[in-house]
């Protein structure tokens, strides 16, 4: 059974994966689609053609990977294309977020991508894609998002090493680092958007239209539009002092 296994798939980014995966690979036999909200998902499947495994799943509890390590011993899928985008983030500084909360997105952000990774490399072969949803906000660390841009971080560097680690068997892994995109994650990380985010907002098909044309070529990067892709390049060559000063006046 060849399959494609998304997270965060009952919303945004992630839902926008199953359905663009369903056409772009009509040869899998399943997509196994993980989120919390098992009627998001439910209504995904009426409205593609591929066929769902539905995972109502908790991905900051441990049984939620027991399950899926049984399913996968059980089912012994090949694992064609695992995307992790499960996550989320809280606006605000460190000292004004809970433990909870800061707990939480180290949890899901950094926790769970990595335990759903090494749970289905195994599974992965020849030309399969691991695609690991970053953030530009990886790039550089962001005052009033820090422990979210952080999470990105690691996960950023954690996929770039793995991609080394895999290239001999044939794994592409690829990490997408968008810059804003208009889903519902700013409506959960409250705060207000700066006009700077508003003027760069992409959608979330275009991001990933881009990301799993990256990820067909081995691409190690997939940054969508002009202006992150901008910001990446600055990020490299300004130190960050110099740009978290221009950061504090135009974010
Ligand atoms: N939107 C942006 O501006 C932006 C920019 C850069 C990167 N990203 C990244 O893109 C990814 C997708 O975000 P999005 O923009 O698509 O936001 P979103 O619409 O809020 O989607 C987040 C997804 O994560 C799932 N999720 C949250 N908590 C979960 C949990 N405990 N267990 C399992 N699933 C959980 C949600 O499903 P349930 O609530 O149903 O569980 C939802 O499907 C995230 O990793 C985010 O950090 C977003």
């Amino acid at each position: 059974m060849q399959i494609a296994i998304v997270t965060g798939a009952s919303s945004g980014i992630g839902k926008e994966f199953v359905r663009q995966l369903s056409y772009c690979y009509p040869w899998l036999d399943e997509i196994w689609v993980i989120a919390r909200r098992e009627e998001n998902l439910k209504q995904l499947q009426k409205r593609i053609d591929a066929k769902l495994r539905i995972l109502p799943l908790d991905l900051r509890k441990d049984s939620s990977f027991f399950t899926i390590q049984k399913l996968l011993k059980t089912e012994k899928p090949h694992v064609k294309v695992l995307v992790n985008a499960a996550g989320f983030g809280k606006i605000g500084k460190v000292s004004e977020c809970t433990t909870n909360t800061i707990q939480g997105m180290i949890t899901l952000n950094c926790t769970a991508l990595t335990k759903m990774t090494t749970l289905c490399l195994p599974y992965c072969g020849k030309r399969s894609h691991v695609i690991q949803i970053a953030s530009a906000a990886a790039f550089v660390p962001q005052p009033g998002l820090a422990v979210y841009a952080a999470t990105k971080s690691y996960v950023l560097s954690l996929s770039r090493a793995l991609r080394r680690e895999v290239k001999q068997e044939g794994i592409t892994v690829t990490t997408v680092c968008p810059g804003p995109v208009d889903t519902e994650f700013f409506q959960k990380a409250g705060g207000s958007l700066s006009f700077a985010k508003k003027v760069c907002m992409a959608k979330a098909d275009q991001v990933v239209h881009k990301a799993i044309l990256d990820a067909a070529g081995g691409k190690e990067l997939s940054v969508y539009g002009i202006p992150m892709n901008a910001v990446y390049v600055l990020c490299r060559i300004i130190p960050h002092r110099v740009l978290l000063a221009v950061m504090n006046l135009i974010l």
